[in-house]
């Protein structure tokens, strides 16, 4: 099933990445597309604001790894979120134990998945988003049959 959606500010982004996290489910992994500044980090910000998480997108080990602590319906729930723009190899992905990661939290998302398409079948959706002017972004979520 595929979605399209044109965002034209950074909150229309969040706020879409929000309605898009309302229909999401325990064990969900999500894959990030899209140039650098395309606004992947701020639809993953939405997501966290629907979760209720803490803002940690400026701590120590960002950009590559965080985990975040968040609610939903008063339950606790983990959401891991990498961003593999920096990394090199598929054997430093395995290194840092890329896969135990995603299937241990509520909900992982990555950003750059794309690098790695070893791990595509691991996408239970694919959010793709790309510039189509100074502040406006094509958005367009696939969800996998799972
Ligand atoms: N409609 C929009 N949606 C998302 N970001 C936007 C939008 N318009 C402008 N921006 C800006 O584009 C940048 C996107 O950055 P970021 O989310 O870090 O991109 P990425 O993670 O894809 O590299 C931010 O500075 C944001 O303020
Ligand atoms: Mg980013």
């Amino acid at each position: 099933m595929t979605e399209e959606f044109l965002s034209s500010s950074p909150e229309e982004t969040r706020q879409q990445a929000r309605e898009f996290a309302a229909g999401l489910h325990s064990g969900d992994i999500v894959a990030l597309s899209g140039q650098l500044g395309a606004g992947k980090t701020e639809f993953m910000r939405g997501i966290t604001e629907f979760f209720n998480c803490d803002d940690q997108l400026s701590s120590p080990t960002f950009p590559l790894f965080n985990i975040y602590e968040g609610t939903i319906e008063g339950e606790e729930v983990t959401l891991h979120h990498f961003d593999l723009y920096r990394i090199q190899s598929l054997h430093e992905l395995e290194a840092i134990g890329f896969e135990e990661y995603l299937s241990s939290a509520f909900l992982s998302v990555v950003e750059w998945a794309e690098k790695f398409p070893e791990y595509a079948s691991l996408y239970t959706a694919t959010v793709e988003l790309e510039h189509t002017g100074e502040e406006s972004r094509r958005i367009v979520i696939n969800r996998n049959a799972r």
